[in-house]
């Protein structure tokens, strides 16, 4: 069976603890040698990721080529408005051709069902990096980065304050699978996705949706934020002053544990969702995160190729 890395529970929470210590142990074991060289046993050597883009990015973009080269593959990356793609030809053509091309196509788009039809025709492993939906690797390197910063998932407090978006979708589908609780200050009429909560309760996740931000982020493990505008997104002044009471600044930092941490999967908007004093101050872990994105990268791939 062709692995698909879709959505966090195409691995499961047992897979993803698994890529979680990989990835630990693989960045470790590291340090020091330049970021291009492969590391020693090259588990991928030889094999091609076809990155394909039809939305912006630079950490996604930058930490497959680099997690790829660093696995002794190589990378090709698509900039989807210069391929056919962009002029009309059909994603299932798309996944036969790269299929016979390259070893696994990486997509980020905006419609889910385009990641989910490219993984149907590919007779290799496609990658989400990101729909309006979810947006899983980012949250590998994020639960990375929280166990590096000497949390324990289990139980973890987590606080998400702004927009109900693609991230946070993947960050309550973790609650799930790793069975941590999260508070989502959101204002209303931008909720998330009610199928991943309702599927992290399930899970045995705690998510409370909580209008008052104060709430949200009292007594916090972790305080997480995103951009209020994702990309594909009108800039509406309603939105923006909807988000406002939500930023995360120091006096709502000031309520979280002392050893809280921050996260921001970036790119951050300062002055939008987040002050200056905090993603640069001595809670922000978003520096960490945005490395992580190459090591918990890795771990994805070497799952996908069923070497984790
Ligand atoms: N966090 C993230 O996915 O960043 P990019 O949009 O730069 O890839
Ligand atoms: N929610 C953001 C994430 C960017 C990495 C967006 O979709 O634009």
């Amino acid at each position: 069976m062709t692995r698909h890395f879709l959505a966090l529970s195409d691995a499961g929470g047992d897979a993803l603890a698994a890529m979680l210590g990989d990835a630990m142990d693989r960045k470790a074991a590291r340090q020091g040698l330049p970021k291009g060289l492969p590391d020693p046993d090259a588990s991928l050597g030889g094999r091609v990721l076809a990155l394909v883009f039809e939305k912006s990015s630079t950490r996604t973009r930058v930490s497959f080529d680099i997690a790829i080269r660093q696995l002794g593959g190589s990378a090709l990356v698509l900039d989807a408005s210069n391929t056919q793609l962009g002029r009309g030809e059909t994603v299932a053509d798309t996944a036969r051709v790269l299929s016979r091309m390259a070893d696994a196509i990486m997509l980020r788009t905006d419609d889910h069902a385009k990641v989910e039809e490219l993984a149907h025709y590919a007779s290799v492993p496609v990658i989400n990096g990101l729909t309006d939906l979810s947006h899983p690797c980012q949250i590998v390197a994020d639960l990375q980065t929280l166990l590096e910063h000497g949390k324990a998932l289990p139980g973890l407090e987590v606080a998400w304050l702004g927009d109900g978006n693609n991230v946070l979708n993947s960050l309550v589908e973790a609650a799930g699978l790793m069975k941590f609780n999260v508070r989502i200050g959101v204002p209303e009429g931008y909720d998330s996705d009610a199928g991943f909560i309702a599927r992290a309760r399930g899970g045995g996740a705690r998510i409370d949706i909580c209008r008052d931000a104060q709430a949200a982020v009292r007594g916090a493990d972790v305080v997480v934020t995103d951009t209020w505008i994702s990309m594909g997104q009108a800039h509406a002044e309603a939105k923006l002053a909807a988000m406002a009471p939500y930023q995360v600044n120091d006096a709502l930092m000031a309520l979280a544990k002392p050893d809280a941490v921050f996260l921001h999967c970036l790119p951050a908007h300062r002055g939008e969702e987040v002050t200056d004093t905090v993603i640069d101050g001595p809670r922000s872990a978003v520096w960490d995160e945005a490395e992580n994105r190459i090591h918990a990268q890795k771990s994805i791939l070497r799952w996908a190729f069923g070497q984790i």
